[in-house]
């Protein structure tokens, strides 16, 4: 049985996108468009009027002046991996959700100048599996590459496990083309490593979260593809002990660090628990672990002494207790695959609180240490998970509901807990959210963190690009 759609689009409006995006470009059905208009969290439920799927950026923008003409607030979508709600529209089914995942063309990929030219709906995996064929490296690395697309990941300024080498999605975006909320283009194709010629748009529309046009097209910085690389888990006591030996395999040599993660005890165990064919590859578990991995485009290039002498005088001095080397492909996948499915084995486990903080590196222990005495003192039997991408000093203090308690009441006091951990940020410097950006989640948290000029000037710029606020509403932006 098919579903009916439950807010119509005016009849005009309707017919004017039938004729532009055809059969497959246009969903009205709720069966059909049900799955865009929920999160990858389950945390909101909205509806939309229609799902557009335009497969071109001619047909993005055309659609977009459709709607923009006829007042028809419009969500951009990707992968709809968002973590704070980003891509999910409210429940007025006022809205259509605009789709990038028809535009899936990797144009080129340019040897001399080292990036590619690719569609916004290219997932991030394989625009990755594109460059490695061309024997070149795309530096950017998260989870949800499978499904998180170019367009959502250069949306949100995406961060991940390459961070601490090669910087955020910002840093490796070279050239950028959008549609405007109006249904112009802005083409920023230039692809220059150097021009200075007035306000960088790009980057205004780089982590602006969908809410100043839809990405349509970007041109991305590769590298030469590594030809040694060295992974390590280790077994350390604490996130102090992660930092030391963060510091010394950068002092021995900061440019072979292409990854350094934290991992605490209790949210490897989760991973151990609910991952099917997960299993630690050392003696015991431990308190705290750290995954190092080191890469350089130069085969042999000593970086399996550098791990061993690094990892040898930390064995020595009980920095770390116990460590595996990976000795291929499939073992070094073995040890990333205990740390990607961290955010599966968390879902898994129930009702979750994500607080995706950043403060200062020498900052992260006491960070961990008052919030999880604080959340002890919350919520009884809490479960204090934290992990994440410890090099950029970006820690995912992750809350799963105590084993006992209904998931309903658990997530009733997700603001008690994000504001209990955001408060113990903002006195360590830090911010509420070093990666997975505001979106509808955390909106709340913009006033008194963002407030007075800073976010007059995001909203002067909002109203500037978007005067009805049609792009996506509700996010970013605390309701007025
Ligand atoms: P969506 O979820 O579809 O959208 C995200 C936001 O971008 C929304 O505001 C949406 O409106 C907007 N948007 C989407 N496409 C466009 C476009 N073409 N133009 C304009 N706006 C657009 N994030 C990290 O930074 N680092 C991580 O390590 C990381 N790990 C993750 C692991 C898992 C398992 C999951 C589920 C998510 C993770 N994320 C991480 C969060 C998420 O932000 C990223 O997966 C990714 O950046 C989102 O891409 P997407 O295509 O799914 O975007
Ligand atoms: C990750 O790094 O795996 C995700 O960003 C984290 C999360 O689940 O909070
Ligand atoms: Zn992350």
């Amino acid at each position: 049985m098919s579903g009916t759609p439950e807010t119509s689009l005016p009849s005009t409006l309707h017919q004017a996108l039938a004729a532009l995006l055809g059969p497959s470009g246009l969903l009205t059905d709720t069966t059909d468009t049900a799955a865009f208009c929920t999160d990858w969290r389950a945390l909101y439920h909205g509806r939309c009027a229609a799902v557009l799927r335009p497969a071109s950026t001619e047909e993005c923008a055309k659609a977009v002046a459709l709607c923009h003409a006829h007042g028809v607030p419009m969500v951009p979508q990707g992968g709809n991996t968002s973590m704070v709600g980003g891509a999910t529209p409210d429940d007025s089914g006022r809205a259509v959700v605009i789709s990038t995942t028809r535009m899936k063309r990797v144009h080129s990929i340019d040897h001399a100048d080292l990036t590619m030219t690719v569609d916004a709906g290219v997932t991030l995996k394989a625009a990755q599996d594109a460059a490695a064929a061309e024997g070149l490296f795309l530096p950017l690395s998260i989870s949800s590459e499978g499904s998180a697309d170019i367009g959502g990941v250069l949306a949100t300024n995406a961060g991940g496990n390459n961070t601490v080498r090669y910087g955020n999605a910002r840093e490796l975006a070279l050239g950028l083309e959008a549609v405007l909320p109006d249904g112009n283009v802005l083409n920023l194709m230039r692809r220059l490593r150097k021009d200075n010629t007035g306000y960088a748009l790009r980057q205004l529309l780089i982590g602006a979260e969908g809410t100043l046009g839809i990405i349509t097209r970007a041109v991305i910085q590769l590298q030469p593809a590594p030809r040694a690389r060295e992974t390590a888990l280790c077994a350390v006591d604490s996130a102090a002990g992660a930092l030391e030996l963060f510091s010394a395999f950068r002092k021995q040599d900061p440019a072979a660090v292409v990854a350094f993660e934290f991992m605490s005890g209790t949210s490897m165990a989760l991973v151990n628990r609910f991952i099917e064919g997960a299993g630690l590859p050392l003696s015991e578990p431990a308190p705290a672990y750290a995954l190092v991995e080191l890469s350089s485009p130069r085969a042999g290039d000593g970086l399996r002494s550098l791990m061993e002498d690094v990892l040898g005088e930390a064995l020595e001095s009980g920095l770390v207790s116990d460590a595996v080397l990976a000795e291929s492909e499939t073992q070094r996948n073995a040890l990333w695959m205990l740390r990607e499915e961290h955010a599966e084995a968390q879902k898994r486990a129930g009702a979750s609180v994500k607080n995706d903080v950043s403060v200062p590196l020498a900052a992260i222990p006491t960070l961990i240490t008052e919030a999880t005495a604080a959340c002890e003192a919350l919520i009884p039997g809490i479960r204090v998970a934290p992990f994440g991408h410890i090099g950029d000093g970006n820690i995912h203090f992750n809350l799963v509901q105590p084993e006992q308690m209904d998931a309903a009441a658990f997530s009733a006091r997700d603001h008690d807990i994000m504001d209990t951990v955001a408060e113990i940020v903002r006195r360590l410097g830090g911010s509420f959210s070093a990666e997975h950006g505001v979106g509808q989640l955390k909106t709340y948290m913009m006033p008194s963190w963002r407030g007075g000029a800073e976010l007059e000037s995001m909203r002067r710029i909002k109203n500037a690009l978007d005067p009805q606020g049609l792009m996506n509403p509700g996010k970013i932006f605390p309701a007025a």
